[in-house]
Order: structure tokens, then C-alpha cells, then sequence
């Protein structure tokens, strides 16, 4: 008997992917998916042995998952989350000095500040598309802003990120091939003219500092740049936009865990790691089997792309009890952010993104209710969260 493989692509599958998880967990804790035919992993203790063996699991995965056959050069699958050992060591000590600790802090006055004028603006408008009006300014605007990219242009990377996160092996239709193909030749030519501008003059932006700097003795080509460049903004904007979603979607789906946060603000934290565990912006993260490699008792081949599905082993219940539940006393952390050589260097900008983006909204708000029961939700197997989000706000009295 042939059994039909689950696909990670169907929207029913989007729409709802944890009883879907919580299966494959019990029955075929490795197995076959699609799109690609990849392998996912879903139990945590898995998911983090594959993390950890960088060796056996390498992140050339992303390289064959990003490089379908149909599209030209894609950036995100030369970027230095496709990379392993010294040339991935090599960009990540660059990308790190952006996001450590001092830098981040210092975006902090201008996060508050930025939130609290989003929220001013709902205030304004009363009903608004939640997404589109602040899940995605928000960050879009801090990245943009850390890159020194024409703020005009900031509408355009949240529809450059989507493209990005949209690639499959297949493409899902010739228009979608298109816009993909469409969208990388877009983004070239505009970073190429960025690149060009700040060598002629340079200013305090990211964009300069990649251009003036040097690893080891070199600095780095063009497309090394670009490559870069491209892989902010989709790990920058697809992720942190899904976090503010799915937050937004999740306390207007649940008034009293609103009232709490509103009642005790010093909760935010903790609701937004809760969060993350239990709507993982990142679903999976990819690799690739340098040998044959047994795991959870299934033989995977070698040279096979592995999905960690960091979104099923957030709900693990060898890991966390009652893990459908949402719990804010819970102590144990996720893998949101992933693990190992690739842990995700803007977590802490991410977190604060949403910290100070939820505390404005909660002053701001006593409530958001939808305005529609539909969520159309995104078209990525990788990435989930809201496409599009109207709500009323109601203003705190
Ligand atoms: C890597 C999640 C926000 C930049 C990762 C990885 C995960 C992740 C799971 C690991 C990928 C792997 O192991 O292959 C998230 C989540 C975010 C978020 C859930 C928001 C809620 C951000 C932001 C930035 C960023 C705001 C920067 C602007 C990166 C980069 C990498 C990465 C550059 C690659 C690191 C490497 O390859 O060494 N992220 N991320 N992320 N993230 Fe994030």
C-alpha cells in the first residue's frame, strides 16, 4: 500500500500544521515529505542532534532547497546561512558585529519611538490590515534604516522577502517562476546601485562597512555583499514580521491573555518566548547528509536535504508537558531561534522588536478584535504567520 506524503506546501497544512506534527512525532518521527522530497525530523531531541552535527548535517541543504533548476542565481542559497566551517565562520564575525549587544541597545530609543507612532496611527484609522499597517513597518523600517536603504523603498523588500521565502523545488506556477525570477533581478540591480553609491560615499550604514570591510585580509566581492544583503532581509523581515502576526492574531484571539499583559507589562517577555515556542515564526530550518545516517531507528541516504521542523519540536511532548497548551509559567526554552554554528544572530533585535512593539499597543489599546475569521496565511513551507490581519482597535480609555 502507498501512503500519500504529507506536503508542507498545502494550505490546509499551513493553515493548521501541529495535529499534522504531533502525528509524524508519534508515527514517523523521520520521513519523507514534500515539497522536494526532503526528510523531516520533528521530535526535539532529533532536531537538535541534527543542529549540533554540522559535520553529518551540514547547511549545504539550504544551497540545493534554494537553487531549484528554475530560477537564475539565487542570493539566499550562496548566503552564509547555506555555508558551513571557515566560510560561513567568515561572514557570520562580520553580521555579528551588527547585532551584538551594544548595537542592538542603541536601536532601542528609536524602536520605542517608531512603535509608538504605528500605534498612533491605528489609533487614527480605527480598523486597519494589521500587517501591512504595523507587523511589517515596524521591522522593515529598523532594517532598513540599519542598511541605510532608501526608506521610500522599505514597502518593496517586505514583497522582496516574500519572494524569497516562497522558493520551492517546483515552482507552484509560471507566474509565481516569474515573479521569483523577476523579484532576484530587482533586488540585484538595486543593491548593485547601492554598492556603487557608497563606495563614491560612504556613509554610517551597514551597507559601508561591508564595503570597506576585510576578513582575514580580504574584502568581500559585490556578490558577497549582495548575497548578504538579500539574507537580512529575508531572516530580518520574514521572521520578525511573523512574530508581530502571530502575536497580534493570537491576543485578539484571546482577550484575557491581553488583559493580563495589559495589566502586567513584565509579562511582554515571557508571552513573546511562550510565543515563539508555540507559533515558531522559523517551521524548519534545512540540511544535508554528508553520509548514511540512522536517526530515531529510519535510515536517511546520503546527500538528502533533512528538515529540522523546529516548529514540531517546539510541541514535543518528550520535551514539554501539555505542549498544545500556552503557557507563560513555562521555564524551558525553545528552538525558535535554532542552535549551534547558525543560531540566529538578530534574536535579541527580534525580541526587542516585539517587546517594545507589543508595549506600545497594549498602552495604546484596551483590545483589537478581527474583522474577518478568515487568515489567509503565508506561502512558504520554511517560514508561518499571518499574510494579512484586519482589526478594529479600540483605544484605552
Ligand atoms: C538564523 C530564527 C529574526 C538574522 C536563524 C535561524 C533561525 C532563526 C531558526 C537558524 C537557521 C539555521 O540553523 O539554519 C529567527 C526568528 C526570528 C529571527 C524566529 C524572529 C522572530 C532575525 C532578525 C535577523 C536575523 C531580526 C537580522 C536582521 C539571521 C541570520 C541568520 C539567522 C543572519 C543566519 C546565521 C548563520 O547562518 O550563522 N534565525 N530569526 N534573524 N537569523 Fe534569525
Amino acid at each position: 500500500m502507498t501512503t500519500q506524503r504529507l506536503n508542507f506546501m498545502d494550505s490546509g497544512f499551513r493553515a493548521n500544521p501541529y495535529p499534522s506534527y504531533a502525528g509524524l512525532r508519534r508515527d514517523q518521527p523521520v520521513v519523507q515529505v514534500d515539497p522536494g522530497g526532503f526528510w523531516a525530523v520533528s521530535r526535539y531531541d532529533d532536531v537538535v542532534h541534527v543542529l549540533r552535527h554540522p559535520q553529518r548535517f551540514t547547511s549545504h541543504g539550504f544551497q540545493v532547497a534554494w537553487q531549484p533548476a528554475w530560477l537564475g542565481y539565487s542570493p539566499m542559497a550562496h548566503s552564509m546561512l547555506a555555508l558551513d566551517g571557515g566560510a560561513h565562520q567568515r561572514l557570520r564575525t562580520l553580521a555579528a558585529r551588527a547585532f551584538n549587544g551594544t548595537a542592538v541597545r542603541r536601536l532601542e530609543p528609536r524602536i520605542r519611538q517608531l512603535a509608538a507612532q504605528m500605534a498612533e496611527g491605528l489609533a487614527v484609522q480605527g480598523e486597519a490590515e494589521a500587517i501591512s499597517a504595523f507587523a511589517m513597518p515596524l521591522p522593515t523600517t529598523v532594517i532598513g534604516g540599519l542598511m541605510g536603504l532608501d526608506a521610500s523603498l522599505h514597502g518593496r523588500f517586505k514583497d522582496w522577502a516574500d519572494a524569497m521565502a516562497s522558493i520551492t523545488p517546483e515552482p507552484l506556477s509560471e507566474a509565481h517562476a516569474a515573479r521569483v525570477r523577476a523579484t532576484v533581478e530587482e533586488m540585484t540591480r538595486y543593491l548593485t546601485e547601492v554598492i556603487d553609491a557608497r563606495r563614491r560615499e560612504p556613509a554610517e550604514d551597514l551597507v559601508t562597512d561591508l564595503v570597506r570591510a576585510e576578513v582575514q585580509g580580504q574584502s568581500l566581492t559585490d556578490r558577497e555583499i549582495i548575497d548578504f544583503l538579500v539574507l537580512m532581509m529575508v531572516a530580518g523581515l520574514e521572521t520578525a514580521v511573523h512574530l508581530l502576526g502571530n502575536a497580534l492574531l493570537f491576543l485578539a484571539e484571546n482577550p484575557d491573555e491581553l488583559a493580563r499583559l495589559r495589566a502586567e507589562p513584565l509579562l511582554i517577555p515571557r508571552f513573546i518566548e511562550e510565543l515563539l515556542r508555540y507559533e515558531s515564526p522559523v517551521q524548519c530550518v534545512l540540511r544535508f547528509t554528508t553520509a548514511e545516517t540512522k536517526l530515531a531507528g529510519v535510515t536517511i541516504p546520503r546527500d538528502a536535504v533533512v528538515m529540522a521542523v523546529i516548529g514540531a519540536a517546539n510541541r514535543d511532548e518528550r520535551r514539554y508537558s501539555e505542549p498544545e497548551r500556552f503557557d507563560l509559567q513555562r521555564e524551558q526554552p525553545s528552538l525558535a531561534f535554532g542552535q549551534g554554528a547558525h543560531h540566529c544572530i538578530g534574536a535579541m533585535l527580534a525580541r526587542m522588536e516585539a517587546h517594545r512593539g507589543l508595549e506600545a499597543l497594549l498602552a495604546r489599546f484596551q483590545g483589537f478584535t478581527r474583522l474577518s475569521s478568515e487568515v489567509p496565511w503565508n506561502l512558504s513551507f520554511a517560514v508561518r504567520g499571518p499574510a494579512c490581519l484586519p482589526l478594529r482597535f479600540m483605544p484605552a480609555r
